[in-house]
Formats: C-alpha cells, structure tokens, sequence
C-alpha cells in the first residue's frame, strides 16, 4: 500500500475533511448504474465477524417517499430525493440459515442487535461518503424511527429486522457550508479518559459556533424543572441548545415506540 503522502491520499483526505449534509435537490434523476456504483461501494465497509447484518432497501417510488415523508416528521427532502436508501439492520438471513439447519438462534441478545446496528450505521456512512465521492448530496435520516411499526409494515420488513437509518440522496442544488464540530481535543483521549477536555472544548466551540449564528434562531423548550433565570443568564449556543435536546422526555423525543416494536420483531435485548 501506498504511504499517506501520496496526491492522491492528499485529495481524498480533503474530500473526507469536506462532509456536509444536504437536503435540497435538483430534479435531475439517478442512474441505476450510479445506484448501483453506491452500494458496491457501501456493502465493502467492515462488518463484525463477516457476518453482513446489513441490508439496504432503495425507495424510488414517490407514493412510497411521500409515505416515508410523512412518517419520518414530515422531511420533505425525502419526497424530493431521487432516491431514499433505507439502510436495515437485518438478522433475518441469518435467522433463515439457523432455521434451515434446526439450530439455536440468539438474535434475542444484546450483543446480535448491536452487531447488526453497527454494521447498519458502517454501511449508511460509507454509502454517504461514496455518493458524495460521485458528486451527489444527501443526508442520514435517523426520523425513519420515528414510526417503527408502520415505515417496516409500509416496506414489508421481515422480523429480526429494522430500519436503523434512511438517506435521502439527489444531485445537490448549490455549495453547502460545512457544520464546524467540537475541536478534536475535547474528545480525542490520550490513553485514559480525561472528562475536563470537553469542558475546555464546549466553551471553544460555543464561540465558534455562536459566529457561524448557526443556533441562533433555535430555542429548544426548557425541561420543565429547569430554572429558567438561569438559563436566561447563559448565552443560547450549541451546549445549551444540545443539553436542553438530551433533557427532552418527551415520548417523540425518546422514541419510546421503538422498545415494544424491537421486542416484537425479535430483538429482545436479553
Ligand atoms: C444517524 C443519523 C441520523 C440523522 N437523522 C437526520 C434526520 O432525520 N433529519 C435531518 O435533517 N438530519 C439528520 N441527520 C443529519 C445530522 O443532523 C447532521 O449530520 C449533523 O447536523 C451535522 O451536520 P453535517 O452532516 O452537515 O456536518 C442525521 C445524522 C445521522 C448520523
């Protein structure tokens, strides 16, 4: 292998550095062959024990997007994306070849649901980055779980199998910005954990991203505990915003449809 000096490492670490996510398409279509080019490159990210628990379903038809749409909060990105990519954390086949043999099959444990979703979340990530690599835009869509019983209904999906995240896909309509992240410091550990970095780092990235106004129009309600003079006396950024998102008990927010719906597919979480 080449050593990481090389142009073309040069390039493709810029084009990695270069992520943001977009939600506005043209309405120029996707060639199936493009489609196609994306899952290749999708389906060779690792996978736990080459096991390959992931699978992915293409949505192209618009009934079907409008219904995902309104299922998933109503992201109109999904209705205009050429292409919605539903990636499947999916036991199902392996399910199949226990049953096939009349073996014991575990997929009720922690641990499968986790491999399954981690192979999930591998494989939406890197289908991101290889259509980004081929010119298109798009964006994971985590808003597919909003509903979890009647988006696997509307797809037919098979138990032991879920929707873990979507991508609305499509040729972008202009440059995005790039979203600036906590600086790496804050959550980058040299050898043990040291929990100050990030207080160090929260307040960096406050300011930056105070200057960007990115969180300026948010104001996300206070828990109803919160003492709200307080929360006034602190300015509105990304830690305030993202602490009040994390305090939110509400059953949207927490998603508390998706327990009951795992356990009836299968996943137990024993
Ligand atoms: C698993 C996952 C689920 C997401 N779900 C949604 C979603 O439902 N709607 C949306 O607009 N963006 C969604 N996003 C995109 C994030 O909001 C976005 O990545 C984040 O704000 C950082 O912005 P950037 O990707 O432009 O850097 C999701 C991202 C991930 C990783």
């Amino acid at each position: 292998m080449e050593k990481t000096t090389s142009e073309s490492s040069v390039q493709l670490e810029d084009f990695l550095n270069s992520h943001f996510s977009v939600r506005q398409f043209t309405y120029e279509p996707i060639d199936d062959e493009i489609v196609r080019r994306i899952i290749k490159m999708a389906r060779r990210a690792p996978t736990s024990s080459n096991l390959q628990m992931c699978s992915i379903l293409t949505v192209r038809d618009s009934e079907r997007k409008a219904k995902l749409s309104a299922l998933s909060g109503s992201q109109s990105h999904i209705e205009k994306a050429d292409v919605f990519f539903v990636f499947l954390a999916d036991l199902h086949p392996l399910h199949t070849l226990c049953e096939d043999r009349g073996f014991p099959f575990h997929g009720d444990h922690v641990e499968p649901f986790i491999l399954s979703t981690v192979d999930a979340a591998l494989c939406a990530g890197r289908a991101l980055t290889a259509a980004q690599a081929l010119g298109l835009g798009g964006v994971l869509v985590g808003g597919i779980r909003n509903e979890p019983e009647a988006v696997s209904k509307l797809l037919g999906l098979p138990d032991y199998c879920y929707a873990v995240c979507g991508m609305s896909l499509g040729w972008p309509t202009k440059a995005g910005a790039l979203k600036p992240r906590i600086p790496d410091y804050g959550l980058h550990h040299q050898e043990t954990y040291d929990p100050e970095l990030f207080r160090e780092a929260v307040a960096d990235y406050d300011a930056t991203i105070a200057a960007t106004g990115l969180y300026a129009n948010r104001n996300y309600p206070l828990p109803d505990t919160a003492d709200a003079q307080a929360a006034k006396s602190r300015n509105y950024g990304w830690s305030e915003h993202s602490a009040r998102r994390i305090a939110d008990g509400s059953p949207g927010a927490l998603r508390v449809s998706l327990r009951p719906f795992l356990e009836k597919i299968g996943f137990e979480l024993k």
